[in-house]
Parts: structure tokens; C-alpha cells; sequence
């Protein structure tokens, strides 16, 4: 009983456990650890690297505030901004997978959707009306630029993949900045890219924009 309340208030609206500080911090330590372990297997082509590197830059650089509101202990990033450092990219993912394991994450409303013919239609409409304008004409190997998101779903793990949604959604001045979809429109989001990635026509919708 205790703990079915507990659940439920980890998911109720502005209940989340650990509020959204908490939850957009461990998705950057979520997302840092995916870019590390690519630069780690040495496979990224160039430009590639760079936004791997930029982005853990800008993620090592919040991280200590973001731990510290979470009522934690941010000493253990010193060792992650040396690792960056030196480029010891194995040492770096170490590092990372011991700091998450201290602060567990709820990507699991996200990630865990279930697929319907409706949720579809919100994914397929949320993106081409909020996401398609930059991301469908991307070009694949520019930096920091806007990925191809069926691509970067496809070749992401999935709570990889949903934990980037938090993050690489950002809103805008009417909301903070902070992202303005639930979990349950970034789930749909993903069951889309999803269907999409498992028809036959991917490559079709990878090079036009899907209308
Ligand atoms: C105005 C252009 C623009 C729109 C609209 C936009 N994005 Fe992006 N997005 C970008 C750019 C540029 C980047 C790369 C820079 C970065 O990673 O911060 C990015 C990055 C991302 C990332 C990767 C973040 C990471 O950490 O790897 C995801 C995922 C993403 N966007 C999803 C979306 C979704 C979903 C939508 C629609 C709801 C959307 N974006 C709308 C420009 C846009």
C-alpha cells in the first residue's frame, strides 16, 4: 500500500520523484555517459566528436549545481572533468555509470508507452508540426546541428534516446525554457520514430520530409 502510493506520487503531474532539476540532471549524466562511450569506442566521425565533446562540456559545467539541488555530493565531477580532460573516455564512462547508479532517473513514462493507433497520430503530429522543420532537412555529420531523428532514434539505446527528448526539447521563453510536452507526448514521440524505423520505407521518410 505504502509503496503503491509512493509509485503514484512519482508520477503524478509536479510530483515526480525528485522534481525536474533532479530528473534534467540525471538525464544529462544520462546522455553524457551515451556521448562518452561513442568517443570512448572511437567510431564518431569527426564532427561528431566535437558535438560529443560540446555537449559534455555544457553538461559538466551544470552538473554540480544540478547535484547539489538534488542534496548531493558534486565532488566525484572533479574526477569526470579530469577524465574529460586527459580524454580517458573509458575512465569518463566509469565514472558516469557510478555517479548515476547514486541518483536513479524515471525515464520509465517515457520509455515504456504503450502503442496505440492514437498515440501514433500525437507522435507523427507533434513532430511535424514542432520538430520537423529543423531536424528532417539535417545534415547527418554537422556538429552541433540538428540530427536526423528517426536516424538517432534508430541507432540509440532506448533510455538513451528518451533521456536526449528531455533534453533536447527545450521550449521556449513561455515556458521557461523548460520542455513543454509530457512524458506521455515524448512517449508517443518515440513509439513514432519507432513505427517509422520499422517500416520497409525508412529510407524514403530519412531523405524527404514526411508530409
Ligand atoms: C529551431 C530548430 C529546432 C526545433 C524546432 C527542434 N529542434 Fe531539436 N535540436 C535542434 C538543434 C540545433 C539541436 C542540436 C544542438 C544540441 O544538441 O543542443 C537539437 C537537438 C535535439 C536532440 C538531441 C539532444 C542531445 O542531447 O543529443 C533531440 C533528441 C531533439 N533535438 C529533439 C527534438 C524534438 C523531439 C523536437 C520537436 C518536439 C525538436 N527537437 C525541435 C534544433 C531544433
Amino acid at each position: 500500500m505504502l509503496l503503491a502510493l509512493a509509485a503514484a506520487a512519482a508520477i503524478a503531474p509536479g510530483g515526480r520523484a525528485g522534481g525536474e532539476p533532479q530528473r534534467r540532471g540525471a538525464a544529462a549524466r544520462h546522455g553524457m555517459g551515451g556521448d562518452a562511450r561513442g568517443l570512448a569506442a572511437g567510431t564518431l566521425p569527426p564532427a561528431r566528436r566535437e558535438a560529443a565533446r560540446a555537449r559534455i562540456a555544457g553538461a559538466l559545467s551544470s552538473l554540480p549545481l544540478a547535484i547539489r539541488r538534488a542534496g548531493g555530493d558534486a565532488a566525484p565531477v572533479a574526477a569526470l572533468a579530469a577524465a574529460a580532460r586527459q580524454g580517458d573516455w573509458n575512465a569518463f564512462v566509469a565514472a558516469t555509470e557510478a555517479l548515476q547508479r547514486g541518483y536513479p532517473h524515471d525515464l520509465a513514462t517515457i520509455v515504456s508507452a504503450e502503442c496505440s493507433a492514437a498515440r501514433l497520430l500525437v507522435g507523427e503530429s507533434i513532430h511535424r508540426e514542432s520538430c520537423a522543420a529543423c531536424h528532417d532537412a539535417a545534415q547527418p555529420d554537422a556538429g552541433l546541428a540538428a540530427r536526423n531523428l528517426y536516424e538517432q532514434f534508430a541507432s540509440t539505446p532506448r533510455d538513451e534516446f528518451a533521456a536526449r527528448l528531455l533534453l533536447g526539447v527545450r521550449g521556449d521563453r513561455s515556458t521557461a525554457y523548460r520542455n513543454p510536452f509530457s512524458d506521455l507526448e515524448l512517449g508517443a514521440l518515440m513509439l513514432w520514430y519507432e513505427s517509422a524505423g520499422a517500416r520497409p520505407a525508412l529510407p524514403d521518410r530519412v531523405s524527404r520530409s514526411p508530409r
